[in-house]
Protein backbone atom coordinates (compact mmCIF):
# COMPACT_ATOMS: atom_id res chain seq x y z
CA UNK A 1 0.00 0.00 0.00
CA UNK A 2 2.31 2.40 1.19
CA UNK A 3 4.80 1.25 -2.14
CA UNK A 4 2.08 2.17 -4.41
CA UNK A 5 1.37 5.43 -2.85
CA UNK A 6 5.36 6.51 -3.37
CA UNK A 7 5.34 5.23 -6.84
CA UNK A 8 1.76 7.68 -7.65
CA UNK A 9 3.14 10.47 -5.92
CA UNK A 10 6.56 9.88 -7.95
CA UNK A 11 4.35 9.36 -11.28
CA UNK A 12 2.61 12.51 -10.58
CA UNK A 13 5.25 14.79 -11.34
CA UNK A 14 5.38 13.83 -14.70
CA UNK A 15 1.43 13.76 -15.62
CA UNK A 16 1.16 16.59 -17.99
CA UNK A 17 -2.27 17.71 -16.34
CA UNK A 18 -0.43 17.72 -12.54
CA UNK A 19 1.48 20.84 -11.23
CA UNK A 20 3.04 21.03 -8.03
CA UNK A 21 5.04 24.15 -6.49
CA UNK A 22 6.62 25.75 -9.40
CA UNK A 23 3.98 28.12 -9.76
CA UNK A 24 4.47 28.23 -13.96
CA UNK A 25 0.79 28.88 -14.45
CA UNK A 26 0.00 31.95 -11.61
CA UNK A 27 -2.08 34.42 -13.88
CA UNK A 28 -1.48 32.23 -17.22
CA UNK A 29 -4.11 29.62 -16.46
CA UNK A 30 -6.47 30.52 -19.89
CA UNK A 31 -3.30 29.88 -21.68
CA UNK A 32 -2.43 26.13 -20.13
CA UNK A 33 -6.09 25.29 -21.05
CA UNK A 34 -5.85 26.74 -24.21
CA UNK A 35 -9.51 28.81 -23.70
CA UNK A 36 -10.90 31.92 -21.99
CA UNK A 37 -13.22 29.74 -20.67
CA UNK A 38 -14.33 30.25 -16.39
CA UNK A 39 -11.57 28.88 -14.10
CA UNK A 40 -13.78 26.96 -10.81
CA UNK A 41 -11.29 25.57 -8.11
CA UNK A 42 -11.93 22.43 -5.85
CA UNK A 43 -10.06 22.87 -2.73
CA UNK A 44 -8.99 20.42 0.05
CA UNK A 45 -10.48 18.23 -3.36
CA UNK A 46 -8.84 14.50 -2.96
CA UNK A 47 -9.69 12.36 -5.70
CA UNK A 48 -11.76 15.38 -7.01
CA UNK A 49 -14.47 13.55 -7.98
CA UNK A 50 -16.86 16.29 -8.01
CA UNK A 51 -14.22 18.44 -10.56
CA UNK A 52 -14.19 15.96 -12.17
CA UNK A 53 -17.47 14.87 -12.83
CA UNK A 54 -18.08 18.84 -13.43
CA UNK A 55 -15.49 18.90 -15.87
CA UNK A 56 -16.78 16.08 -18.09
CA UNK A 57 -20.43 17.63 -17.89
CA UNK A 58 -19.25 21.37 -18.65
CA UNK A 59 -16.46 21.51 -21.23
CA UNK A 60 -16.69 25.13 -21.53
CA UNK A 61 -15.69 25.49 -17.84
CA UNK A 62 -12.18 24.53 -16.87
CA UNK A 63 -11.44 22.79 -13.46
CA UNK A 64 -8.76 23.19 -10.90
CA UNK A 65 -8.59 20.52 -8.46
CA UNK A 66 -6.23 21.35 -5.68
CA UNK A 67 -4.82 19.04 -2.51
CA UNK A 68 -1.84 18.58 -0.42
CA UNK A 69 -2.00 14.85 -1.45
CA UNK A 70 -0.44 13.95 -4.66
CA UNK A 71 -0.84 10.31 -4.57
CA UNK A 72 -5.10 11.42 -4.13
CA UNK A 73 -4.47 13.42 -7.14
CA UNK A 74 -3.14 11.06 -8.96
CA UNK A 75 -6.34 9.35 -9.53
CA UNK A 76 -8.34 12.19 -11.32
CA UNK A 77 -5.41 13.05 -13.71
CA UNK A 78 -5.04 9.26 -15.00
CA UNK A 79 -9.03 9.33 -15.66
CA UNK A 80 -8.52 12.30 -17.30
CA UNK A 81 -5.79 11.32 -19.83
CA UNK A 82 -7.23 8.38 -20.33
CA UNK A 83 -10.87 9.70 -21.28
CA UNK A 84 -9.28 12.65 -23.39
CA UNK A 85 -10.84 14.92 -20.50
CA UNK A 86 -8.72 18.53 -21.30
CA UNK A 87 -10.39 21.00 -18.83
CA UNK A 88 -9.26 19.86 -15.31
CA UNK A 89 -5.89 20.36 -14.04
CA UNK A 90 -4.25 19.28 -11.04
CA UNK A 91 -2.05 21.39 -8.34
CA UNK A 92 -0.81 19.82 -5.37
CA UNK A 93 0.01 22.48 -3.18
CA UNK A 94 -0.66 23.84 0.52
CA UNK A 95 -3.90 25.78 0.15
CA UNK A 96 -2.30 28.95 2.30
CA UNK A 97 0.14 29.33 -1.06
CA UNK A 98 -2.52 29.90 -2.83
CA UNK A 99 -1.51 33.71 -4.03
CA UNK A 100 1.86 32.06 -5.48
CA UNK A 101 -0.17 30.27 -7.95
CA UNK A 102 -3.33 32.67 -9.16
CA UNK A 103 -3.39 35.94 -9.54
CA UNK A 104 -5.67 38.50 -8.18
CA UNK A 105 -9.07 37.81 -9.81
CA UNK A 106 -7.95 34.96 -11.98
CA UNK A 107 -10.50 32.88 -10.61
CA UNK A 108 -14.48 32.43 -11.52
CA UNK A 109 -15.88 30.39 -8.30
CA UNK A 110 -14.48 28.15 -5.48
CA UNK A 111 -16.09 24.70 -4.02
CA UNK A 112 -14.25 23.52 -0.98
CA UNK A 113 -15.83 20.40 -0.33
CA UNK A 114 -15.61 18.15 2.83
CA UNK A 115 -13.10 20.11 4.57
CA UNK A 116 -10.57 17.99 7.76
CA UNK A 117 -12.76 19.28 10.63
CA UNK A 118 -9.36 19.48 12.81
CA UNK A 119 -11.43 19.46 15.96
CA UNK A 120 -9.50 21.14 18.80
CA UNK A 121 -8.81 24.25 19.46
CA UNK A 122 -5.66 24.48 18.80
CA UNK A 123 -5.66 22.96 15.06
CA UNK A 124 -7.93 25.34 14.11
CA UNK A 125 -5.46 27.38 12.24
CA UNK A 126 -5.32 24.10 9.95
CA UNK A 127 -9.55 24.49 9.08
CA UNK A 128 -9.86 25.49 5.11
CA UNK A 129 -12.50 28.18 6.43
CA UNK A 130 -10.52 29.36 8.97
CA UNK A 131 -9.84 33.63 8.20
CA UNK A 132 -6.67 33.34 6.95
CA UNK A 133 -7.64 30.73 4.59
CA UNK A 134 -10.65 33.02 3.58
CA UNK A 135 -8.39 36.15 2.86
CA UNK A 136 -5.94 33.68 0.18
CA UNK A 137 -9.79 33.10 -1.70
CA UNK A 138 -11.00 36.12 -1.72
CA UNK A 139 -7.43 37.06 -3.03
CA UNK A 140 -7.77 35.06 -6.11
CA UNK A 141 -11.46 35.43 -6.81
CA UNK A 142 -12.68 37.78 -8.97
CA UNK A 143 -16.05 40.16 -7.86
CA UNK A 144 -18.93 37.67 -7.63
CA UNK A 145 -17.35 34.69 -7.75
CA UNK A 146 -19.35 32.23 -5.83
CA UNK A 147 -18.31 29.93 -3.29
CA UNK A 148 -19.58 26.78 -2.90
CA UNK A 149 -19.06 24.76 0.72
CA UNK A 150 -20.03 21.74 1.80
CA UNK A 151 -19.28 19.31 4.77
CA UNK A 152 -20.66 16.22 6.82
CA UNK A 153 -19.50 17.71 9.82
CA UNK A 154 -21.60 19.72 12.09
CA UNK A 155 -19.71 21.41 14.51
CA UNK A 156 -17.16 22.43 11.76
CA UNK A 157 -20.40 24.08 9.68
CA UNK A 158 -21.23 25.76 12.76
CA UNK A 159 -17.38 26.96 13.15
CA UNK A 160 -17.73 28.04 9.40
CA UNK A 161 -21.18 29.82 9.99
CA UNK A 162 -20.05 31.77 12.70
CA UNK A 163 -16.17 33.04 10.81
CA UNK A 164 -18.36 33.52 7.68
CA UNK A 165 -20.49 35.92 9.38
CA UNK A 166 -17.96 37.34 11.33
CA UNK A 167 -15.79 37.98 7.66
CA UNK A 168 -18.48 40.60 7.47
CA UNK A 169 -17.96 41.32 3.74
CA UNK A 170 -19.97 38.08 3.09
CA UNK A 171 -23.17 37.81 1.42
CA UNK A 172 -24.86 34.48 1.79
CA UNK A 173 -26.36 33.14 -1.18
CA UNK A 174 -28.13 29.72 0.32
CA UNK A 175 -27.80 27.51 2.99
CA UNK A 176 -29.39 24.40 4.01
CA UNK A 177 -28.26 21.76 6.26
CA UNK A 178 -29.58 18.89 4.38
CA UNK A 179 -28.30 19.28 0.67
CA UNK A 180 -29.75 16.30 -1.01
CA UNK A 181 -33.05 17.32 0.49
CA UNK A 182 -33.30 20.73 -1.05
CA UNK A 183 -35.49 20.48 -3.87
CA UNK A 184 -34.38 24.61 -5.21
CA UNK A 185 -31.21 23.91 -5.85
CA UNK A 186 -29.02 22.80 -8.62
CA UNK A 187 -28.55 18.97 -9.46
CA UNK A 188 -24.47 19.87 -10.01
CA UNK A 189 -24.10 21.10 -6.15
CA UNK A 190 -25.40 17.46 -5.28
CA UNK A 191 -22.44 15.14 -7.20
CA UNK A 192 -20.61 13.42 -4.35
CA UNK A 193 -17.15 13.40 -3.21
CA UNK A 194 -15.36 10.28 -1.84
CA UNK A 195 -16.31 11.25 1.50
CA UNK A 196 -19.74 12.70 0.76
CA UNK A 197 -20.40 9.41 -1.00
CA UNK A 198 -18.75 7.51 2.67
CA UNK A 199 -21.00 9.78 5.05
CA UNK A 200 -24.23 9.35 3.32
CA UNK A 201 -23.93 5.64 3.13
CA UNK A 202 -23.76 6.16 7.27
CA UNK A 203 -27.11 8.21 6.84
CA UNK A 204 -25.24 11.50 7.62
CA UNK A 205 -27.14 14.72 6.11
CA UNK A 206 -25.03 17.27 4.02
CA UNK A 207 -24.65 21.26 4.90
CA UNK A 208 -23.88 23.59 2.59
CA UNK A 209 -23.65 27.00 2.12
CA UNK A 210 -23.13 29.64 -0.96
CA UNK A 211 -21.81 33.14 -1.12
CA UNK A 212 -20.24 35.74 -2.50
CA UNK A 213 -17.42 38.21 -1.09
CA UNK A 214 -18.51 41.97 -1.46
CA UNK A 215 -15.26 44.06 -2.69
CA UNK A 216 -14.21 46.21 0.38
C1 LIG B 1 -11.52 14.99 4.31
S1 LIG B 1 -10.60 15.06 2.82
C2 LIG B 1 -11.89 15.44 1.62
C3 LIG B 1 -11.47 15.10 0.22
C4 LIG B 1 -12.51 15.43 -0.86
N1 LIG B 1 -12.82 16.85 -0.90
C5 LIG B 1 -13.78 14.66 -0.66
O1 LIG B 1 -14.80 15.28 -0.29
O2 LIG B 1 -13.78 13.45 -0.89
C6 LIG B 1 -9.80 16.64 3.00
C7 LIG B 1 -8.71 16.88 1.98
O3 LIG B 1 -8.17 18.18 2.19
C8 LIG B 1 -6.78 18.14 1.96
N2 LIG B 1 -6.17 19.27 2.70
C9 LIG B 1 -6.22 19.52 4.02
N3 LIG B 1 -5.57 20.65 4.33
C10 LIG B 1 -5.08 21.16 3.15
C11 LIG B 1 -4.31 22.29 2.80
N4 LIG B 1 -3.89 23.16 3.72
N5 LIG B 1 -3.99 22.48 1.51
C12 LIG B 1 -4.41 21.61 0.55
N6 LIG B 1 -5.16 20.51 0.82
C13 LIG B 1 -5.49 20.28 2.11
C14 LIG B 1 -6.35 16.78 2.49
O4 LIG B 1 -5.12 16.36 1.94
C15 LIG B 1 -7.53 15.90 2.07
O5 LIG B 1 -7.33 15.27 0.84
Amino acid sequence: MARRKNIRKEEFGQLPNCFNKTAEWKGKWRTYFENDHPIILELGCGKAELSYTLAKQNPEINYIGIDLKPDRLWHPSKQALEEGVSNIALLCINLLDLADHFAENEVDGIWITFPDPFPKNRQAKHRMINPAFLKGYQNVLKPGGLVQYKTDNLSLFHYSLETFVKTENIRFKYLTFDLHEALEISENTKIETTYEKKFREMGVKINYVSFVFIPQ
